[in-house]
C-alpha cells in the first residue's frame, strides 16, 4: 500500500482564500491513477481549512473554540474534499470518501476502522480522508492535521511507502540557496533560514517524517508541481526529493 498527503499548499493556492489549484489537483490525481498498488490519500487544508482555522482562531490543541468555527471550518474541508474526490472519479480513482470522524474518537483513533480503511483500499476502492476540526469533547475541539493522521495511519497500516505531495523539491536545508535535502538521515540538515508559513507547515511535515521514520517507515517528500516524481518514487526508478528513513 502506498500512503500518499496531498498537502494544502499544492492542491490550492495559499495566498488567496478559498482558491484551488484544479489543474494541478487533475494532475496529480492523474498520475496517481497509474499507481497498480492500493493507494490511500490524505489532503490538507490549504486556503480552505487552514484559513478559517486562523480566523477563528483553531489549533491542534485541543481547546474551547467557536462553535461557529468549528462548522465554518469543517464545511470549507468538505468543500475541497468535494473537488478532490470529483479529481479523483474523472480520473479513474473510485474514491472512497472517509472524513476522519469516521475512524477518530476525540483524539484517539480507533484501530479497527483504521484497518478497515486498509481492507477498502484492496479492494479497488481508493480511501480519501482529510485534515479537519474535529469534536474533543467537554465543549473542546482541535484542528487534526493531515500530516498527523499520515504518522497514525502509517504506524498502523505500514504502508510500502508514504509521500508527501508539496509545491517544492523537498526540504532545503538553506532556503535562501534553495539547496535540497535528499537523504534526511545521512545529511542531519542543520535547517538555515527556514522561515515556517504561518500554519508551521514544513515543520509539522519533518515532524511527522521523523516520527514515521522512526516506526520503521520510508518517507519521500515530492514536489507536486513535477507529478511524475510521484510515479517514479513509486516505481523506484528515480527519485527526486527528500527521503526519510530509520
Ligand atoms: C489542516 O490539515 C486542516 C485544517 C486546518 C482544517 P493540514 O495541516 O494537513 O493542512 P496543510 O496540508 O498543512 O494545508
Amino acid at each position: 500500500m502506498i500512503l500518499i498527503k496531498l498537502g494544502g499548499s499544492i492542491i490550492t493556492n495559499k495566498q488567496k482564500p478559498l482558491s484551488p489549484r484544479r489543474k494541478t489537483i487533475d494532475k496529480i490525481l492523474k498520475e496517481i491513477g497509474k499507481i497498480k498498488e492500493p493507494v490511500i490519500i490524505v489532503h490538507g487544508g490549504g486556503s480552505y481549512g487552514h484559513y478559517w482555522s486562523v480566523k477563528y482562531d483553531m489549533h491542534t490543541k485541543p481547546a474551547k473554540t467557536s462553535p461557529k468555527g468549528v462548522a465554518i471550518v469543517k464545511n470549507s474541508m468538505v468543500e475541497l474534499n468535494k473537488i478532490i474526490l470529483d479529481s479523483a472519479v474523472k480520473n479513474r480513482i473510485n474514491s472512497y470518501c472517509l472524513p476522519p470522524t469516521d475512524f477518530m474518537n476525540g483524539n484517539k483513533a480507533i484501530k479497527s476502522k483504521i484497518l478497515t480503511i486498509n481492507d477498502i483500499s484492496k479492494s479497488g476502492l481508493t480511501p480519501i480522508t482529510f485534515g479537519d476540526a474535529l469534536w474533543f469533547g467537554q465543549k473542546k475541539s482541535y484542528i487534526l492535521s493531515g500530516d498527523v493522521i499520515m504518522t497514525t495511519i502509517g504506524k498502523i497500516l505500514k504502508p510500502r511507502l508514504s509521500l508527501f505531495v508539496l509545491d517544492v523539491d523537498g526540504v532545503y536545508s538553506d532556503l535562501k540557496t534553495k539547496k535540497l535535502i535528499h537523504d534526511f538521515k545521512k545529511e542531519k540538515p542543520e535547517i538555515k533560514n527556514n522561515k515556517m508559513d504561518v500554519t508551521g507547515g514544513m515543520t509539522r511535515k519533518i515532524t511527522e517524517a521523523n516520527n514515521m521514520a522512526k516506526a520503521g517507515l520510508k518517507i519521500f517528500f515530492v514536489n507536486g508541481n513535477k507529478p511524475k516524481r510521484i510515479t517514479d518514487a513509486v516505481s523506484g526508478k528515480r527519485f527526486e526529493g527528500t527521503y526519510f528513513r530509520k
